[in-house]
This record gives structure tokens, sequence and C-alpha cells, in this order.
């Protein structure tokens, strides 16, 4: 196999920077990615926001409980009583991880779009009627819009500054009649932190209560609910270095307690009756069937490793990777870095950065950029369809997204090779497969256990037009 080596000029000054190294060791951190040319090259992820590496202390974890795992909760055996005390104990872990309040609820789910959908289920209902709309900007992940749909709701325009975006969600919510106020912590699109703790001011002030989509702030900032008066969290496993298939909602028992049961089966009842039901209080009630033990486990496991990071170091590391970044891209004629607002303070930012290049299909630089540069971005419209539209990217753009195991040479390499598509052009040629570009007469081989059928490349929902 031999081996590209990448030889940038700029790579000498990446030993004098914070960003030099993985700032945590995850798993396929030295994954080689063949080229559509011939060679290997190691394989840059840029797509953490997408879904993270295991971190390599979670997956030795993982192996560790393995031996252990069996049926939780009813099971009376050793390796049964085990599994339900790493289970139930993930829940403290979660909690204290989050400044969860002494009586929060902390219910596992597959994943942030299953714990929006289990809130949904749960917004207080009178006499048959929903008591009040839910509020939403129109910035959000699919995740946090499309739950709400059903449901009394009312859409926000962002403003293009913070401050008049907050200022509209006031005035929304003065108006009364609001029950719920859903927000993402961080775009998914540009990596914009919203001021969660002002926003959670502004819907209690108002009668309501606050959801925060904690998918992609998570896994980048630590957020303590109780002192941001936070009263739903959700996020995922998957984006938090923890990719076993599980989520989480932490947050205020009484809807909770009152809500429809998300999962109606085994474990979510008190007593069942053949055409009646009473239906269990606490997370059971929604976690009907076998739990994902391991997913929920891993998930805990992973924000310990968080809880101890330094958290200067932390975020020295993601900042001089997207400052690199950003500056190396802007340099670049015909590149535009999107951002929603104008008054975004740039350390109120996360490791994601949205781009585009002019005269280019987003999925064609994409494509040319794995297969000839080794690098995995993401491109589309990253299920937020009205804020790309908004943003004047119909049809998508490009997002780099990085995190602990990341480092400068990853955004490096991005920037040279951007740049060698403006200097040289295409080296292979790329055809639209499934509504994907793919390298044409592709010959490069899959690992022997994964099937490398043609075609499933373009199953990607979120970017098609
Ligand atoms: C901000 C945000 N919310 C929600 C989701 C949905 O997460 P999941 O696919 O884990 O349900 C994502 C995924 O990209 C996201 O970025």
């Amino acid at each position: 196999m031999s081996t590209a080596t990448f030889t940038s000029p700029e790579l000498r000054h990446d030993s004098l920077s914070p960003a030099a190294r993985p700032l945590a060791a995850v798993t396929g951190a030295e994954l080689q990615a063949p080229l559509i040319q011939g060679g290997h090259v190691r394989y840059a992820n840029l797509d953490y926001g997408a879904s993270a590496p295991a971190l390599t202390v979670v997956s030795a974890y993982l192996n560790e409980v393995l031996p252990f795992y069996a049926s939780v909760h009813r099971g009376a055996g050793y390796a049964s009583q085990i599994s339900t005390s790493v289970y139930e104990n993930a829940r403290n872990i979660v909690r204290e991880f989050v400044g969860g309040r002494a009586d929060d609820s902390v219910i596992f789910t597959r994943n942030t779009t299953d714990s929006l959908n289990l809130l949904a289920g749960c917004l207080p209902v009178v006499d048959g009627k929903h008591s009040g709309e839910v509020v939403y900007l129109d910035i959000e992940h699919h995740a946090n819009l499309l739950p709400w749909q059903h449901l009394p709701h009312r859409s926000i325009v962002a403003a293009s500054t913070l401050a008049e975006t907050l200022a509209n969600v006031r005035e929304a919510l003065a108006h009364g009649g609001v029950s719920l106020l859903a927000v993402t912590g961080a775009s998914n699109v540009t990596g914009e932190i919203l001021p969660v703790k002002e926003l959670a001011a502004i819907a209690h002030e108002n009668g309501a209560r606050i959801v925060v989509d904690a998918a992609q702030l998570a896994p980048h900032r630590r957020v303590d609910i109780a002192a941001a008066g936070i009263d739903y969290l959700v996020f995922s496993g998957h984006k938090l270095y923890a990719p076993f298939g599980a989520g989480v909602l932490v947050g205020r028992p009484d809807w909770l307690d009152a809500g429809t049961p998300h999962l109606a089966g085994g474990g979510a009842v008190r007593e069942a009756r053949l055409d009646s039901v009473t239906w269990a209080t606490g997370p059971a009630r929604h976690e009907g069937g076998s739990p994902n033990v391991l997913g929920a486990a891993t998930l805990a496991r992973a924000t310990q490793v968080i809880a101890e990071l330094d958290q200067d170091e932390w975020h020295a590391h993601e900042s001089a990777i997207r400052t690199h970044l950003v500056e190396g891209l802007k340099e670049i004629e015909g590149v535009t870095v999107h951002q929603i607002f104008s008054d975004t303070d740039p350390a109120d930012t996360i490791g994601v950065v949205n781009f585009s290049l002019e005269g280019y299909d987003a999925g064609l630089v994409a494509a040319y950029l794995s297969a000839e540069h080794g690098i995995g971005l993401r491109d589309g419209r990253f299920c937020a369809h009205p804020l790309l539209k908004r943003l004047g990217l119909p049809s998508g753009s490009l997002r780099a997204s990085f995190g602990l195991g990341s480092r400068l040479e990853d955004a490096t390499r991005l920037i040279a090779g951007i740049k060698a598509l403006k200097a040289e052009g295409l080296g292979w040629d790329y055809v639209v497969d499934s509504g994907r570009w793919v390298p044409a007469n592709d010959h490069r081989s899959y690992p022997h256990w994964a099937p490398n059928t043609p075609g499933t490349a373009g199953a990607a929902p979120c970017s098609t037009n």
C-alpha cells in the first residue's frame, strides 16, 4: 500500500498550535482512505457534526461491560443485576453532567430526534386541547421543527443579528399562550451558539418553558441546565463520542409523567389489563421494550470523559482549528463562509464551518475532496431546509465539523484541497449517481465485510433538493 503524505508548508506551524494534536484519542484516528488516483492518505474526518467517532476510552469501556451484558430490570441473575445497575446509574451520571435538578427525569431514547418527539407527546392538554403553542426559530434542524408541526405552533424568522432575534422572540412570547420555546443550543449549519440562558429567562418571564436541542452544543460546551434555567435538554450519543445508538431527554418530570407514553409496551406500565392500562411514571413510562443498555452506558461514560476535560484547553483546541480554517478559506477567491447572525462573537461558535465555492456544486466539491484528498465532510442542506433557503443556499453548501480527535492538519488539508481545485481543477471525472456526485469508474474497494453496493452513497435525504 503506498501512502500519500501531506507536505503543505503550513504544517510546519502545527506544532506551535494547541490544535496540533488531537485532544483525546478516538477510534479510527489513523484510518487510511484510498484515493481515486491511487495511494492512501490518513482519513481527515471533518464530519464530527453528523456523527463523531467513539472515544477510545468509551470503546474500551464497552468491551469491559459487554461480558456482563444481560437483561435489565427483571433479570434476577448476577449479570442482569450488574447490567441494571450500569443502566440505572447512567441516568445519574448524565443528570450530573448537565447540572440537572434532583427531580429531573433522565429518559434514554434513540437520539435527539426521538427525544424531541417524546417531548412533543407530553405538552400539557386541558379539556382535550393543547393549552399553549410551541414557538421555534426558522434556523432549527428538522428534528426541532417537525415534531411541533402537528401541535399548535408558531415559527419566528431569525433576524440578521442575535440581538434583534432575541427581541423578536420576546415579542412573540409576550402575546401569551406559549407553552414551550424550542431552540437549538448551537446551529448545526453554521456552528453559532445561541444564548440559551437569556432565551430561558424570556420563556419563563412569559409563562413558557424551554427545550434546548443540544445535539450540537453538548459535544462542544458544558451546559448547566439548572443554572441556565433550561427545562428540557436533549442530545445524542453518536455526536458525543458514543456512537452506540442512545440519546437522552433530561428535564422536569411533571409534563413527562402525565404525557403520552412514547413507546407503549412492556416495562412502561404499572398494571396492564386486556382493555386498559395504568401507565408507569418516571423514565419507565417512555422506555417501553428492552432498553439500549450499552448505548446508555457508553453515553454516560462519554459524558464523564468530557466532564474531565480542561475547559480552557478544550476551547483553545477547537477555536485554533476553527480560526485557521475560516481564515484560510476566506483567503480563497470565490469561497464564502456562511453565518446566520452578523453579531455572533467568534468565541460563541463551535467546531462547525459552513462555506461554498463559487461556480461549484457543493456535492461535487465534497466528492472531489473525498476521492482526491481523503477528506470527509458534509454537503447539502443539513436537515435545515428553511435556514438554507433563507441563507440563499437552496441547493446546499459544504460543512466542515470537528472535535476532540481533530488536528490543525485536517483544516490545513481542507484549505489545500480547495486551493488545488481552484488551481488545477478536478483530477478525475465525476458523475451523478442516485442524486449524488461520485467519481466515475470508482475502482476502490471496501473492506471485505462491507458491501459495496452501487448507489448506496446517494442515500442522503436531507441533501436532495
Ligand atoms: C442541531 C441538531 N438537532 C438535532 C439533530 C438530530 O440528531 P439525531 O440524528 O441524533 O436525532 C441534529 C443532527 O444532525 C442536529 O445537528
